[in-house]
Parts: structure tokens; C-alpha cells; sequence
């Protein structure tokens, strides 16, 4: 059975994380890894997390906490050898949980881009709702999950 989990980015991992890539239509919708490890080591925002199974590096996502204490996921980026396996879903359901468990934590927030239907359909069936809000310039719609 294959063990999914969520680990630190580290000296040891930071290349296959680097590594990752979508497929070529997906590109307008994330930035390459290297730029979202860029804005976690140089920014105050966002926490980086490798996501692997068994012991390889499939995915990455990065975290911070809002002003209002929600938490944000970004940066979501699963390897295209290894998408339509479970693994978003997985390692979202994984990190909402750790989440919620916290005291302070009203809910759990993300941004897409409207037309990313892969990405809008996920989030939905883990209880995502948009909520009118958008980021990026109006480029992403902001959903959001209550606890
Ligand atoms: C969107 C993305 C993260 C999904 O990752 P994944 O590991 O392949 O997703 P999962 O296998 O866990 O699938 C979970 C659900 O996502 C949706 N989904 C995933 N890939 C899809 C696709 N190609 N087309 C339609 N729906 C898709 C489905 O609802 C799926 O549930 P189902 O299998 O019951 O139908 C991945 O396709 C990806 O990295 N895309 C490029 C980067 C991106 O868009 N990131 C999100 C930015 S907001």
C-alpha cells in the first residue's frame, strides 16, 4: 500500500519539489515550484510542504495563516505522472484536518482560477464554497470552508 504524507522542504528534498511539473495546459494556472519556493524562503506568507508517496516526492502545497487566523493553501501542484490518483484529495483532506484541529482556526481558504475545472471540482467535493471574494487582480476566485 502506498503511504502518503506531508513533509518539511528541505536540503534533502528541495530538487525533486523543483522537479515537479504539470502537464502543458495546466501551466496558466500555477507558477513553476521553483517560484513558489522563492516566495516561502524570501516572503513572511507562505510555509512550503513536499507531498510524497512512498518515500517520493508527487506534489507540492504551501500554508499561511490570515490576519483573520483562517488558514490558505497554495501553490497546489501534483507531478503529471502522477495526477487522477487521489493524491490531491488525500493530501487536502490530511491538512484540513490538521487545521481544523487547531483552536484558533475559523476555516481553511484557497484561490483558483475560474476556468480550472479539475481544481474547482476538487475543492467543491471537500466542501469549498465560493464566496464572491477574488485575489490576484481578480485572476482567482476565493473559496472558502468553515469549521
Ligand atoms: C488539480 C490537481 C491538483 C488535482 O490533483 P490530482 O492528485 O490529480 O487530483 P485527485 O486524483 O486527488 O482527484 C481529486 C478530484 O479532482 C478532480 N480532478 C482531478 N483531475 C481532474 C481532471 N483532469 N479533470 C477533471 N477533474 C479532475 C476530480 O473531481 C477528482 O475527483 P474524482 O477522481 O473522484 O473524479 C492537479 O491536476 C494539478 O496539479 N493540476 C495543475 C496545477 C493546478 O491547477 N493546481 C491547483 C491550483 S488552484
Amino acid at each position: 500500500m502506498s503511504v502518503l504524507t506531508l513533509e518539511p522542504v528541505t536540503a534533502a528534498n528541495w530538487r525533486e519539489c523543483a522537479g515537479l511539473t504539470v502537464r502543458p495546459e495546466q501551466t496558466e494556472y500555477v507558477a513553476a515550484v521553483t517560484y513558489y519556493l522563492c516566495l516561502c524562503f524570501y516572503g513572511s506568507t507562505w510555509q512550503p510542504l513536499a507531498i510524497t508517496r512512498s518515500g517520493t516526492v508527487v506534489g507540492f502545497c504551501m500554508w499561511g495563516v490570515d490576519d483573520d487566523a483562517s488558514r490558505w493553501i497554495g501553490g497546489l501542484v501534483i507531478d503529471s505522472a502522477a495526477q487522477r490518483t487521489g493524491i490531491a484529495r488525500s493530501a487536502l483532506t490530511t491538512l484540513i484536518e490538521r487545521f481544523e484541529a487547531e483552536p484558533d482556526c475559523p476555516g481553511v481558504a484557497l484561490s483558483y482560477t475560474p476556468d480550472n475545472t479539475a481544481a474547482k471540482s476538487l475543492y467543491a467535493s471537500l466542501g469549498f464554497r465560493e464566496t464572491g471574494e477574488t485575489v490576484d487582480d481578480g485572476v482567482e476566485v476565493v473559496a472558502r470552508r468553515y469549521v
